[in-house]
């Protein structure tokens, strides 16, 4: 369950074995409204794709981020205070914390992703720069249950949740990972989360089908990464992407929709799917800063501060255990 690396030490463990992740991905598509996990948009291809959909016009969110914390990373430093544990979680390159390190001056870095061996070249450039900041790294799929070991310094921990990622969990899977962060943060600790906000449905709607196509083309390549997994044959153009925003639940839903009779077969059974039947492939969950609030409440934090662009797209926010 647990892969840890320190600046030349890695042991790395597979997550779950091929036959359960097959399995659990046979057990989505055959569901009668079918569905897959989002953990294969991030292939080699995704990846990168994902890199390009951060810098179009479109997609808001990483932008507005990054300038809420230029703007105002020096108030954030001045609520939050210096030192402690910064753990990172999602922490793929690790830039955006790297951000922090100026003005937060960690005394430990825990940069956590599901795969450890991603973190390794950033981690050791990272510990170049900034020496006299302990780094371990920690393979550890967040969507599982997941517990620290006793390398992480138990001293004013922080969590960093960038980037809204909590939108991509349903809202009371969301509270069951806050309420965790709260178990392990202890009575100094806290969090430091990204949060998308609701806002004109048309900014939503571009976001998540920019005009370019990277987007579907991201959505599509989930198919290329099931057929290496399952041995299934997906052809990716008999497929669409469908992004739109939902009001009543508040989330814009990704789909793949078949664009013809499709029949998809791999070792050991097959799914016909009828033209206009779709696959749900993610949700992404936009809040209120009131909404947000109220989550991390019930989660045992109290909110200390909130920080948003002049538009009021993204916010960023700071709460302390309660
Ligand atoms: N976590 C990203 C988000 O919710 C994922 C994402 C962005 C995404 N664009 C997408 C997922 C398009 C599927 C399709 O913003």
């Amino acid at each position: 369950m647990l892969s840890s690396t320190s600046a030349n030490t890695a042991t790395v463990i597979p997550l779950h074995s091929y036959q359960a992740v097959q399995h659990e991905l046979e057990a989505g598509l055959l569901s009668d409204a079918a569905y897959t996990s989002p953990k294969y948009f991030y292939d080699a291809v995704g990846s990168v794709l994902f890199e390009a959909i951060c810098v179009l016009p479109e997609y808001y969110p990483t932008r507005t981020e990054a300038a809420i914390f230029s703007t105002h990373m020096a108030d954030m430093a001045h609520v939050i205070g210096a030192g402690g544990t910064l753990i990172d979680l999602g922490a793929g390159n690790c830039a955006k914390a790297a951000r922090l390190f100026p003005r937060l001056h960690p005394d430990q870095y825990v940069p956590i992703d599901i795969s450890v061996d991603h973190l390794q070249d950033a981690v050791r450039r990272l510990q170049q720069r900034f020496p006299h900041i302990e780094m371990t790294a920690l393979g550890l799929d967040l969507s599982q249950d997941w517990v620290l070991p006793s390398e992480v310094r138990e001293e004013k921990r922080l969590f960093f949740y960038p980037g809204s990622s909590i939108g991509n969990f349903e809202p009371a899977q969301a509270l069951h990972f806050l309420r965790h962060l709260r178990s392990l943060s202890g009575d100094e600790g806290g969090i430091l989360i990204g949060v998308d906000l609701i806002k004109e449905h048309s900014l939503l709607n571009a976001a998540y089908a920019d005009s370019l196509g990277v987007t579907a083309a991201f959505n599509l390549n989930l198919l290329r990464h099931v057929n290496r997994v399952l041995g299934s044959d997906f052809d990716v153009r008999q497929w669409q992407h469908l992004a739109f925003f939902n009001p009543e639940k508040s989330r814009i839903e990704m789909h793949l929709q078949a664009q013809a009779d499709v029949r998809v077969s791999w070792p050991g059974a097959h799914r016909n799917f009828i033209r206009g039947e779709r696959i749900h492939t993610e949700n992404s969950y936009k809040y209120s800063i009131n909404s947000f609030v109220d989550l991390l409440a019930s989660a045992g934090f109290s909110t200390t501060r909130h920080w948003t662009d002049e538009n009021g797209w993204f916010a960023v926010i700071y709460a302390k255990a309660a």
